[in-house]
């Protein structure tokens, strides 16, 4: 079977948001700046799981406008060769300008320049936003039973305690195509 990977175009970037961001790690104390975008974004158990994840997650990223955090998305490291996009918001008065895609080139980016060969999403299976978004960028939704990403599947039975999934979501994944990066800067 022949599994879809990441759709990329040599030479092309992410495409530009209709905002002038700029895109910083939120490290440390830093962090709870991105609570009022996650409050914004996710209800009851997802909000208070979104906001607990902020704090413990290997990377935060946010747009900045202004140096407001206008959106945020909360990444983390499940194995080396598996990324997770845990948490992805965009502030109730910023949406679709372009900063959700935007977060997600940059977090894929971002484990592929780390030696992820994977990287997994969940949402929620009536989230017509979020599904679009990560299908916009080559997610595919993931079925219970199919091999793992290291038999030339996608299932991800083994890492599925880690990612916290609930009732009503779905898993995406999507196989990082091409070699790895060029080398940049130190990541924390
Ligand atoms: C999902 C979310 C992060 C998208 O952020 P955004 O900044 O509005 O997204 P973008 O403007 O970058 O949109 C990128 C693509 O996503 C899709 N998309 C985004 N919002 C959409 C919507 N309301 N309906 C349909 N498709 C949508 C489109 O394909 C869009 O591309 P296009 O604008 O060229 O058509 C935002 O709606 C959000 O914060 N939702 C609440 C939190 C959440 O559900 N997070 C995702 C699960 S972790």
């Amino acid at each position: 079977m022949s599994l879809p990977s990441e759709t990329r175009s040599e030479g092309a970037g992410p495409k530009a948001p209709g905002l002038p961001v700029e895109l910083v790690d939120l490290v440390g104390p830093d962090r709870e700046r991105g609570v009022p975008v996650l409050k914004g974004g996710f209800v009851g158990i997802y909000r208070w799981h979104a906001k607990r994840t902020l704090r413990t997650a290997t990377w935060v990223r946010a747009a900045l406008f202004r140096g407001e955090v206008v959106a945020v998305s909360v990444l983390e490291r499940l194995a080396p060769e598996v990324g997770y996009v845990y948490y992805l918001s965009t502030s109730l008065s910023h949406r679709r300008e372009g900063l959700g895609g935007l977060l997600l080139d940059d977090a894929i980016a971002r484990f592929r320049r780390d030696g992820a060969q994977v990287v997994y999403a969940a949402a929620e299976e009536e989230n017509a936003a979020s599904l679009a978004l990560f299908r916009s960028r080559g997610f595919r939704m993931v079925d219970r039973k199919e091999t793992s990403y290291r038999e030339g599947g996608l299932g991800a039975w083994g890492l599925r305690s880690r990612m916290t999934l609930v009732g009503g979501e779905v898993l995406f994944g999507v196989r990082l195509s091409g070699a790895p990066a060029e080398p940049g800067p130190p990541l924390r």
